[in-house]
């Protein structure tokens, strides 16, 4: 059988369900590629967002910076995909990069994650009108200090032309060791 002949999924049978199963077990088994692809994509997005390096360049020091203070794999990742969302979800891009590692990290790593967006606001709302202190509705969460600590470390400071950061291919191993975990369905 090379495909299911059902027109609706109440009327599949369970050899069209096993057939099918399969070919997601093999497609989720190149997730990490897909995600290396998103991040590759953030270099190439059109127009250029404008600050003195890509998102991908970004990101590529995120990741850096984070290797480079000893910090777990799973938050080496995070690092490097937290922005993953700005194509797709440009309005909602810490909940999106969240998303997608929620099934493989804790729920603390997806919190900061999620978060990262609204505490950025810290670095640059004096400039463009927005509430610097935005992140102090959290203020009395668990992960404030943990979400303060990411922006501060790996994210305002992650634009800068002159830093030595290491390429994507790096992180690839990184990647796929976190993305091949069994995942947690939540
Ligand atoms: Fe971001
Ligand atoms: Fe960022």
């Amino acid at each position: 059988m090379a495909r299911a002949a059902f027109t609706r999924m109440r009327d599949g049978t369970a050899e069209e369900y096993a057939l099918i199963n399969a070919r997601e077990a093999a497609y989720n088994r190149t997730l990490h590629l897909r995600v290396l692809d998103a991040a590759r994509a953030l270099g190439a997005a059109e127009p250029d967002p404008g600050y003195a390096v890509s998102r991908l360049v970004h990101s590529l020091q995120s990741a850096t910076r984070a290797e480079r203070d000893g910090r777990p794999v799973d938050y080496v990742v995070a690092a490097l995909i937290h922005d993953i969302g700005d194509g797709l979800a440009p309005y909602s891009h810490g909940s999106y990069a969240a998303a997608v590692l929620r099934p493989f990290v804790s729920e603390e790593l997806c919190w900061i994650v999620s978060h990262h967006p609204v505490f950025q606001m810290h670095y640059y709302g004096a400039q463009t009108g927005d509430d610097v202190n935005a992140r102090d509705a959290y203020r009395d969460h668990p992960w404030f200090g943990a979400t303060v600590e990411f922006c501060e470390r790996y994210d305002e400071n992650c634009f800068d032309p002159g830093y030595d950061w290491l390429p994507l291919e790096h992180f690839a191993p990184a990647v796929e060791e976190v993305f091949s975990r069994k995942p947690a369905f939540r």
